[in-house]
């Protein structure tokens, strides 16, 4: 019997919560405040560091057994701690401001540990901030930071930039930058990779690895400009971008739907060798134009189990995850098995099989290839997927993809009512908002095509609560010689 006293609703829930955190977040960021402090002012063996290190741990254990994450977030002058915004006085004024100058000085706007995180990891998280805050004059390297985390095994503690409002231009240069090498690097070891089974020869692992480790990264702290890179969907080299741009989609799309990092790394593994079977394709039935006769079809359709025989034959395939010989072969079965290859049993497909079918589905429809001269634009493309239940795609996941992209993914170009073009540069942060995207202007209100254009919110309204501009249709870009990529590079 449960009476209604005994009922939580979730207001209560959340109240509940926030005032917890109100309490243990202080307590928490008073902990680190003390180790740094002890940190920098005697030696590690030091029994006053040890014990404030016990403490540290203690503090961010019991957190973690009850909320299952810290997430520490500096917005302006305010510390958050999980959605809970403390409250700064006299007594912790001093805390609070060392711990935001040194996050700041380090470039970082949220910390974030999740369970796991014990007393080792965060010892050498401390360390490494405080050094990263003392050498950051003449700019933040966040960068580097994240990189000695990982060096130093720190896998449940994560760094992030301040949400992009708050990023600088010249930072946000650097990330943009970041994200350009990281995109060129995946499609380099994707191309060796393929070259390399295609010619017979043995293909370097590790280095997919590594590559796939840095997209995870990347879209960890900033998923925008690697996304936008994936517009660059009419590049010559099809096959490579579209296995890193299904892995970036995937990547995106399991973070927004809960994977932990490690899950991540799987499956962006599988993500960038899905299609590796078409390795085994010869290339004039791979890049035929005109239609493909029955034969050809039976060839291409082979793609998915020559893949596992494939990622077998790699060398070191103790490297490659077994999950992503399975989502090989199931990424075209569908989820009503209506696809190939067919199934003689009733089977569930995997969740990363489900994932990567919506993230291969959408990369493929809004490319532009050899047998397909008009792709569909970006927003359409979202509906069908939702819409058409022969594509047999996981109705849940394409939900969260288009919670992700938004109803106007990235790419999409727009007709103002101002009578400007602009390009959906990303969803609104406000989810009210998902029909007044992020977008880059690129007209004059006469249509002439301007670059690089200027960054607007459709949010904005006026002093009577008129939005400044709204969205009259979609366009295709090509009508007006854009290349929508050319403004996400
Ligand atoms: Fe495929
Ligand atoms: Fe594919």
């Amino acid at each position: 019997m449960s009476g209604p006293g005994q009922r939580m609703s979730v207001v209560d829930a959340v109240q509940t919560s926030d005032s917890y955190i109100r309490g243990a977040g202080r307590e928490f960021l008073v902990a680190i405040y003390t180790a740094l402090r002890s940190l920098k002012l005697y030696p590690i063996e030091n029994a006053q560091v040890q014990k404030s290190l016990d403490d540290l741990a203690g503090t961010a254990q019991r957190i973690l057994d009850r909320e299952q994450e810290i997430e520490v977030r500096v917005t302006g002058e305010f510390l958050f701690v999980n959605s809970t915004r403390l409250r700064l006085d006299l007594d912790n004024y001093a805390s609070f401001s060392h711990v935001l100058g040194m996050l700041r000085g380090a470039g970082a706007g949220l910390v974030r540990a999740e369970s796991g995180a014990d007393r080792r990891e965060w010892t050498s998280f401390l360390s490494l901030l405080m050094a990263a805050a003392a050498h950051s004059a003449g700019g933040t390297h966040l960068l580097e930071l994240q990189g000695r985390l990982r060096e130093a095994g720190v896998t449940h503690i994560v760094v992030e930039p301040p949400l992009e409002s708050e990023m600088t231009e010249e930072e946000q240069e650097r990330q943009k930058e970041q994200a350009k090498r990281t995109y060129q690097r995946s499609v380099a070891v994707t191309k060796e990779v393929i070259n390399s089974v295609r010619m017979g020869r043995s293909a370097n692992v590790k280095k997919v690895k590594r590559a796939v480790q840095a997209i995870v990264d990347q879209v960890l702290a900033d998923e925008t400009s690697l996304m936008g890179l994936s517009t660059l969907r009419d590049y010559d080299d099809y096959t490579f971008t579209h296995s890193v741009n299904v892995c970036i989609f995937s990547i995106a799309l399991g973070k927004k739907l809960g994977l932990t990092k490690l899950q991540l790394y799987d499956l962006g593994m599988a993500a960038l060798f899905h299609d590796v079977g078409k390795a085994r394709v010869p290339l004039e039935v791979l890049n035929k134009e005109g239609s493909l006769s029955d034969e050809d079809w039976r060839i291409m359709q082979a793609h998915p189990w020559l893949g596992v025989l494939t990622l077998f034959g790699l060398r070191g395939y103790g490297e490659v995850p077994y999950r992503s010989m399975i989502t090989a072969y199931e990424h075209h079965m569908k989820t009503d098995l209506t696809g190939y290859p067919k199934s003689l049993r009733p089977r569930p497909m995997s969740i990363f099989s489900r994932i990567i079918a919506v993230a291969d589905g959408f990369d493929a429809a809004t490319s532009r290839r050899v047998y397909k001269t008009n792709p569909l634009q970006p927003d359409s493309v979202l509906h069908e997927m939702l819409n058409n239940r022969r594509r047999g795609l996981d109705p849940v996941v394409v939900k969260s993809f288009i919670n992700l992209l938004g109803i106007y993914p990235l790419g999409t170009m727009v007709i103002l009512d101002t009578y400007e073009l602009a390009l959906v540069v990303s969803a609104n942060a406000d989810v009210t908002e998902v029909h007044r995207p992020m977008v880059r202007i690129i007209s004059d209100p006469g249509g002439s095509i301007t670059s690089p254009g200027f960054l607007a919110n459709l949010a904005d309204k006026d002093a009577t609560g008129t939005a400044l501009r709204s969205i009259i249709k979609v366009t295709d870009p090509d009508r007006y010689g854009v290349r929508v990529s050319d403004y996400f590079v």
